[in-house]
């Protein structure tokens, strides 16, 4: 596994996010973009049911530095998973800015959003989220697929990280076949398969054991320390937490605590 810069600057000074052009005005220009891979500004999300008003991101302002593992802690409905799929663009902000790699990712349209999100983002869920239908290589290959990668390039890299995971073995295997562990790694496995800038991780531990748990946690730990990855991890297990470089403390849609370990 090799960090590679995924945003490539031409000769015209536009920006591609594999193939996409982004314009310059919607980056921040600033040399804190080559240490920070994530800024989140003024973040807030409300949502407005039949059920009433909940105000479910309150403000939220901090910044992540590339190679940081950060880990996202609070009791149950604080706003983490709110806060991580706004950061992954998987849902609209209703106030406030992600920046990812300077990118202000919800000045783009829908389309490059999308885009952005399969090459620039990595997303980790509690229950696994494979396609049991299809083999463990398919599920690992299809980011790349998606993002135009060649089937012969896609296929090597999927390969080279499911070896580096101990699983190369159930390449050809369903999800479904396999054990909790073994699945959440080929959900890092494909979280990885794009290079991307930022891994998100929802309870990558939630589903698992205690030992199993940590082998998943020791891995992310291992894509961060050696690898360089940055990482955001929310978690209810404060050990695991407190084995990140910094935990984010989240209570009632804000920041209540913001330390690093
Ligand atoms: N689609 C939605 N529509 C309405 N309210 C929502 C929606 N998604 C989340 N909420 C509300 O927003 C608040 C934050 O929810 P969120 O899922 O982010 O919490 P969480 O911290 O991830 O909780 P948990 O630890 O239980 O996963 C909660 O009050 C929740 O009920
Ligand atoms: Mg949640």
């Amino acid at each position: 596994m090799r960090l590679v810069g995924l945003l490539n600057r031409d000769k015209s000074g536009m920006r591609h996010i594999s193939g996409t052009m982004v314009s310059e005005s919607v980056r921040t220009e600033s040399k804190e973009s080559s240490t920070t891979a994530l800024t989140v500004s003024n973040l807030s999300k409300i949502y407005d049911s039949t059920a009433g008003r909940v105000i479910a991101l309150d403000k939220i302002n901090f910044s992540v530095k590339k190679g940081e593992f950060v880990s996202i802690v609070g009791p149950s409905g604080s706003g983490k998973s709110t806060l991580l799929n706004m950061i992954g663009a998987l849902d609209r902000p209703t106030m406030g800015n992600v920046y990812i790699n300077g990118i202000d990712i919800f000045s783009l349209d829908d389309s490059m959003i999308a885009t952005m999100r399969n090459n620039l983002i990595g997303f980790i869920f509690q229950s696994f989220n494979l396609i049991n239908r299809t083999t463990v290589l398919k599920n690992v290959k299809l980011p790349g697929t998606i993002s135009g990668m060649s089937t012969g390039k896609s296929h090597e890299r999927a390969m080279k990280i499911l070896e580096a995971l101990g699983i190369g073995d159930k390449a050809n295997q369903k999800p479904v076949n396999l054990s909790g562990g073994q699945q959440q790694r080929v959900a890092i496995a494909r979280a990885l398969v794009n290079n991307p800038t930022i891994v998100l991780a929802d309870e990558p531990t939630g589903n698992l054991d205690t030992k199993t748990g940590e082998d998943v946690f020791d891995m992310l730990k291992t894509l961060s320390h050696k690898y360089r990855r940055t990482i955001i991890m929310v978690t209810h297990n404060p050990e695991l937490a407190e084995s990140t470089d910094r935990s984010i403390s989240i209570r009632d849609g804000r920041i209540e605590k913001d330390v690093t370990n």
